[in-house]
């Protein structure tokens, strides 16, 4: 089994690309992070990666005329660092179905809420509003529904008297940190895989929840 070649797509800060460096550079995961590019020049994630002495790359979505001519372009990048993986960490960009398709089983993301519960933002206030005793976060793969793909794994964090938009976020964050690795991890183990009729975990169909970390 061949290490795995990785690419991180990211917005903005990067906790969870750091999340992945730490846990590739253990050894924990049998993986390399080949690229991390960012739609925003001035991502702090960007740092983190040459920090890390890792490619740091970005392609300003400004720069572009279209959705389609933005996505053709990183698709051609992201190619071009031949990845077994494709990892959004905090992208901020909706994508084309034809990106979606291209990476199809070989592209993850994160989303903080249990999904399917809160697709889309302002997920923590959601949950606040809604009286959700239970909120977290899910790493599910890539399709063309937005945040709407298989699940893998899920998080469970749970929702304390007092708590506000930023508190829940903080605690959701940190187990982000933990459940991305790990479903990196798997997949770089060929432990995982995405079957027209779900994801396939050690050969055996995983629920439509997915592993569920409790807190
Ligand atoms: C994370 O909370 C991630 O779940 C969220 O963006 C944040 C990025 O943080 N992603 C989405 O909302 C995608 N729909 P980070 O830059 O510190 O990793």
């Amino acid at each position: 089994m061949a290490t795995k070649r990785i690419v991180v797509l990211i917005s903005g800060s990067g906790s969870n690309l750091q999340a992945l460096i730490d846990a590739t550079a253990s050894g924990r995961i049998d993986g390399r992070i080949v690229s991390v590019i960012s739609n925003r020049p001035d991502a702090f994630g960007l740092e983190r990666a040459r920090r890390a002495g890792i490619k740091a790359e970005s392609l300003d979505h400004k720069t572009f005329a279209s959705r389609e001519t933005f996505d053709a372009a990183l698709q051609s990048l992201i190619d071009s660092h031949e990845p077994d993986l494709v990892v959004l960490a905090g992208f901020m960009r909706i994508l084309t179905p034809e990106f979606v398709s291209h990476y199809l089983g070989r592209m993850f993301n994160i989303h903080p809420s249990l999904l399917p519960r809160y697709k889309g933002l302002q997920t923590h206030q959601r949950a606040l509003d809604a009286g959700d005793a239970e909120h977290g976060c899910t790493v599910h793969f890539v399709t063309p529904e937005l945040d709407g793909g298989p699940l893998i794994v899920q998080a469970v964090v749970p929702v304390q008297a007092g708590d506000d938009a930023n508190s829940l976020q903080q605690r959701v964050h940190e187990r982000e940190h933990e459940i991305y690795p790990l479903a990196v991890e798997w997949f770089c183990a060929d432990r995982l895989r995405l079957l027209p009729q779900g994801v396939e975990f050690d050969g055996h169909p995983l629920p439509a929840t997915g592993h569920r970390l409790d807190a």
